[in-house]
């Protein structure tokens, strides 16, 4: 008899297999996507609501490896209001990152790619399918109109040049307003002045090892508003950071986004800081959405089993426990994701009908959706509470 295979082995034949047909699904996406003088015509778009500065729409991001598709991102609907700041939280490997990747068309190529879905990106006068542009068109809105805050200050500055020269290349490349060299000099010192660093004169000729981990992450800050851009993401960027630092940062970020007026994206798995952040939150579980509204319908009233669980698993100050909730079981895997709610298999409030398709997302508020079984009606009775 033969021998039973490991779960997820795949012999080489296999790998051969899948690793040809990526190649030809990846050498279709590329070749369209490295045409010259694609018209605006292609991408241009109209916004749904032109108080959202960012809609993403069914975005789905796929990573074609050699092991298989792993469908990081899978249909993925949410938008960011202008001014606002929306959390999006969730446990590592959610697909976090590569949502706010897309946007930035930063993902991992060939492997990594949008497959369906729209990025509207609101340019004011007009709106842009991010997932269609061509990826010149976006690095003239990069910095400008979108711009990143990346998690580890010491890995995405660049460690031999000075902290004066790497901001001068951003203001450099992104010169839309004809700057003179002297007042890119005086405007690099203003930055640096602006996100709290004393003495900017004498930091800006420093390198960056030369900098504690919290005025990295302000350098960083100040590279990402150097260009006033009407979004930011912040990927985790105080995960690094001890807690009175954190809250100085957190301080910071938002004097500066209500100064310039931009809306935030802010992506976290620490709930304590979307608390005290976000106006709108989204919870993401293995690359889909599975609960979103605004700050209060989540913290005060969360729906679905998912976040009830994180939740109940966060420290609360007074209340004492002997151990913290976790949530059971792990995230099935991305490559082989089951055809029912993915969410099922950890829950401990399955109703009926848990077993049959995806749960479509329902709105149990104005402001507040989401996709369980639970809450659809004639279901909701059976729903034991925890
Ligand atoms: N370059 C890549 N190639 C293959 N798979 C990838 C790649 N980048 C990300 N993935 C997969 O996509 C999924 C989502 O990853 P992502 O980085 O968005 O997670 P995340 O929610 O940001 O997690 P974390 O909280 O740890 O930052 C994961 O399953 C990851 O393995
Ligand atoms: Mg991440």
């Amino acid at each position: 008899m033969a021998k039973k295979k490991p779960e997820g082995y795949l012999s080489a034949k296999e790998a051969r297999r899948i690793s040809k047909s990526n190649r030809k699904i990846t050498n279709v996406l590329e070749k369209k996507r490295k045409r010259k003088n694609v018209p605006e015509s292609e991408y241009l778009t109209t916004m749904h609501d032109p108080n959202n500065c960012v809609e993403f729409d069914n975005l789905h991001t796929y990573f074609f490896t050699d092991a298989g598709t792993v469908k990081s991102v899978d249909g993925v609907t949410f938008e960011v209001p202008i001014g606002k700041t929306v959390g999006v939280v969730g446990e590592s490997g959610c697909g976090k990152s590569v949502t706010s990747l897309s946007l930035m068309q930063l993902l991992q190529r060939p492997q990594g790619q949008i497959v369906e879905g729209e990025i509207r990106l609101n340019l004011g006068d007009k709106a842009y399918d991010v997932a269609k542009m061509p990826y010149e068109k976006l690095q003239d809105l990069r910095g400008n109109f979108v711009s990143m805050i990346f998690q580890e200050p010491m890995t995405a500055l660049n460690p031999v040049f000075r902290i004066g020269d790497q901001l001068r290349e951003v203001l450099e490349l992104h010169n839309t307003e004809n700057r003179s060299k002297e007042e890119i000099d005086a405007r690099i010192i203003e930055l640096l002045e602006m996100v709290g660093i004393a003495n900017a004169n004498g930091v800006s000729q420093m390198f960056p090892h030369e900098l504690s981990g919290g005025m990295r992450q302000r350098v960083m800050i100040a590279m990402a508003l150097a260009c006033r851009p009407r979004i930011i993401i912040a990927d985790e960027p105080t995960t690094a950071l001890d807690v009175t630092i954190q809250a100085q940062i957190l301080d910071l970020l938002r004097e500066l986004k209500d100064k310039i007026n931009s809306s935030i994206m802010f992506i976290t798995h620490d709930l304590g800081v979307i608390a005290e952040m976000a106006d709108y939150v989204v919870v993401m579980y293995a690359g889909r959405i599975v609960e979103k509204g605004t700050a209060e319908d989540i913290f005060y009233h969360p729906a679905h089993p998912y976040t009830i669980g994180l939740m109940a698993s966060k420290p609360v100050v007074g209340k004492q426990v002997d151990k913290l909730y976790s949530i059971p079981g792990k995230v099935p895997n991305p490559i082989n994701m089951p055809n029912y709610c993915y969410f099922k298999d950890r829950c401990e409030m399955c109703v009926g009908p848990c077993d049959g398709a995806y749960p479509e997302e329902i709105s149990i508020s104005e402001t507040h959706k989401v996709s369980c079984y639970r809450y659809y009606e004639g279901v909701k009775e059976g729903g034991e509470d925890r």
